[in-house]
């Protein structure tokens, strides 16, 4: 689906943590066809970039390729280390109006509706993690030897939360906002979609995935625990209500597809040059990847 041979798809694809701040994933994303998804929708669960120029430039040049285009922002959206803006939710809202102005869904949407054809809603959800301190809801898992101070985790250095009421967490704040669409009733399959990890056994890898993968067989940061910034449970309760059929998320840069407990939850990132180097990104080959057939143009 790169290039310019022709293989024009309908439906709904997935991609995330494009990380357009490095030259060779902007590149990857200009060298999409140009055709070959101009009736399909996009699915781009977050981390783009923590400068608005290089979102915009990334989000305009995806949707001049899809025909729908669905976003919600990742971690490093939310940085404010540029003075952009005055702290991370004034850059949430900010990055909301952006996609507005470029016509970019936030919001849910119905896509593939016609010709007998029910269509196929797409329900963003913005979410951040829980951290184990925080209280019920973390996808913590204990890690013996890690720095519970998370020194290198950029998101301590480059995030600013303003006062939130009493009692409200970051992911709170995120989940509230997704309230009205998750009480919504919807008249067609739901595909919802998050930044962030629902459940806590995404984050490890089967053996079967080990097998088949090139996946890492040493723990490159031993003192760094992943699960502690992963996601949180609240995401999939969310999930659940929706009654979703396939849930579309990033962040970890670990490619998945998995079945469980009637939901698929599917994470195709194309992440940074060094971890395709090592094998570590799946499927990429074709571009994103697709998730729902659709026989209606979108
Ligand atoms: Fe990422
Ligand atoms: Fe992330």
């Amino acid at each position: 689906m790169i290039g310019a041979s022709s293989r024009r798809a309908t439906g709904v694809f997935a991609l995330s943590d494009i990380h357009a701040d490095l030259q060779q994933n902007m590149a990857w994303l200009e060298a999409l066809s140009p055709g070959d998804y101009t009736e399909a929708a996009l699915i781009l669960a977050g981390d783009v970039s923590d400068s608005l120029a290089t979102l915009r430039e990334a989000l305009a040049c995806l949707r001049s390729k899809f025909a729908q285009v669905f976003f919600v922002p990742g971690n490093h959206e939310l940085w404010v280390r540029r003075k952009e803006c005055p702290d991370s939710i004034a850059k949430f809202w900010r990055i909301v109006q952006l996609c507005d102005a470029l016509g970019i869904h936030t919001r849910p949407a119905k896509v593939g509706e016609g010709r007998g054809n029910p269509g196929v809603w797409i329900v963003p959800l913005f979410t951040w993690y829980v951290q184990p301190e925080e209280g019920q809801g973390s996808l913590f898992v204990v890690k013996p030897g890690e720095d519970p101070t998370l020194q290198m985790w950029s998101d301590k250095y480059f995030t600013v939360w303003p006062p939130l009421p009493t009692s409200m967490r970051v992911a709170d704040y995120f989940l509230r906002l997704n309230e009205p669409h998750v009480a919504n009733r919807y008249d067609a399959p739901v595909i919802s979609f998050s930044h962030f990890l629902p459940r806590r056994e995404l984050i490890f890898s089967t053996n079967e995935e080990r097998q088949t993968a090139g996946v890492l067989q040493h723990d490159p940061h031993p003192r760094f625990n992943f699960s502690r910034v992963a996601g949180c449970t609240g995401i999939d309760t969310q999930i659940r209500r929706l009654g979703s059929v396939v849930h579309v998320y990033g962040h970890q840069h670990r490619n998945r597809n998995r079945l469980i407990d009637g939901v698929r939850y599917v994470s195709h990132c194309l992440g940074y040059p060094h971890e395709r180097a090592k094998g570590l990104m799946r499927g990429l080959a074709d571009g994103p990847a697709l998730i729902w057939e659709s026989p209606v143009t979108f």
